[in-house]
């Protein structure tokens, strides 16, 4: 158990902040979306589903006593969808002072997205990516404003020897680790070049690993590799985190007073809300480069934007 640099009575007040956060109806989505709330902030809860989106709203405010709990339909699986609550979003004219992009999946079977994009990447790293760009005058309006993106360490261990394989993406030709892997690794080459380009606007972007914890992230290799999985997951929940603790790092760095005042940005984290190391391809300024025209040029196409 890594030892805590942060707990929840470390997050400040929050009154007349806004924050939302993909993937908030489970695992250390629910657990960050919540202790937002604790602490007086104006949370968007965003969920795929509406069902389970609409009842964790009711959930959070029963356990926090704050009515500024919404529900946010979005599927990072159809850009259509992630415009469409981008668009919802932005409507409101409300800003947004934190955006917590903590939505994922990992190693899941081989499939495309609504927009033939390889589903992990396009969940764990395209879709954030569009969404992000989406709500950037929010944060801009909000700054100093946070965008706090969500990978892994995995981003060092499974990312295939290219760091990004470009040209076999949207392929079957890697194993749905190296796919996990590059889809973290995007996301911390993501918060790098997003940093560099925001840091002007008072807007701070860090990414992440939340340690390994014990949540509903290992439905994706049971689906891939069936019960031996199930063993082995039974086996790594007992060396995890909870979701409370697998929580703490993002909440650090959503709401700790240390990103403004040390200037803390363009960092990689680790548990418990301390600063972390990333890889070498993660610092690699042409890779990042590479990868957010990339990204731009595939949401072009398909959305024509
Ligand atoms: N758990 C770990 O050990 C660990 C380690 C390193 C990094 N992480 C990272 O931590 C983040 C949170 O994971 P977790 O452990 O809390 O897992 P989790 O319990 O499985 O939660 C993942 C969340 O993402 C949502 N999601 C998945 N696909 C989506 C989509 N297409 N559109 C919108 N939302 C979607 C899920 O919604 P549904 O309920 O609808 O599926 C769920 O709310 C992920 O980015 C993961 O990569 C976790």
């Amino acid at each position: 158990m890594p030892s805590k640099n942060f707990t929840f009575d470390n997050i400040p007040d929050l009154s007349g902040k806004v924050a939302l956060v993909t993937g908030a109806n489970a695992g250390i989505g629910y657990i960050t979306a919540r202790e937002l709330a604790r602490k007086k902030a104006h949370v968007f809860v965003c969920a795929r589903n509406i069902e389970k989106g609409q009842s964790v709203v009711a959930t959070i405010k029963a356990e926090t006593g704050n009515e500024l709990i919404e529900f946010l339909q979005l599927d990072l699986l159809s850009l259509k969808n992630i415009k469409e609550a981008a668009d919802k979003f932005m409507a409101r004219g409300l800003g947004l002072h934190m955006l917590i992009n903590n939505a994922g999946i990992m190693a899941t079977p081989f499939s495309l997205s609504a927009d033939g994009i390889e589903a992990q990447f396009a969940t764990n790293h395209i879709g954030h990516f569009y969404l992000t760009q989406l709500l950037l005058p929010a944060l801009e309006k909000s700054a100093p404003s946070r965008i706090v993106v969500v990978s892994s360490l995995a981003h060092r261990a499974l990312a295939p020897g290219k760091g990004i394989d470009f040209e076999n993406i949207n392929t079957n030709k890697l194993s749905i680790w190296a796919r996990y892997g590059q889809s973290k690794l995007a996301n911390v080459l993501f918060a790098n070049e997003l940093d560099r380009r925001v840091k002007d606007k008072n807007i701070y972007v860090n990414s992440l690993h939340p340690g390994v914890v014990k949540s509903n992230l290992m439905q994706g290799p049971k689906l891939s590799w069936g019960r031996w999985m199930a063993v082995y997951t039974a086996i790594q929940n007992f060396f995890s985190l909870s979701t409370e603790d697998g929580a703490l790092t993002q909440l650090y760095v959503a709401t700790s007073p240390d990103i403004e005042n040390d200037n803390l940005r363009g960092q990689h984290f680790m548990p418990i809300g301390k600063l972390g190391t990333m890889s070498a391809k993660a610092m690699d300024k042409i890779l990042a480069k590479e990868l957010w025209d990339y990204s731009e040029r595939i949401i072009k196409e398909k959305v024509g934007e």
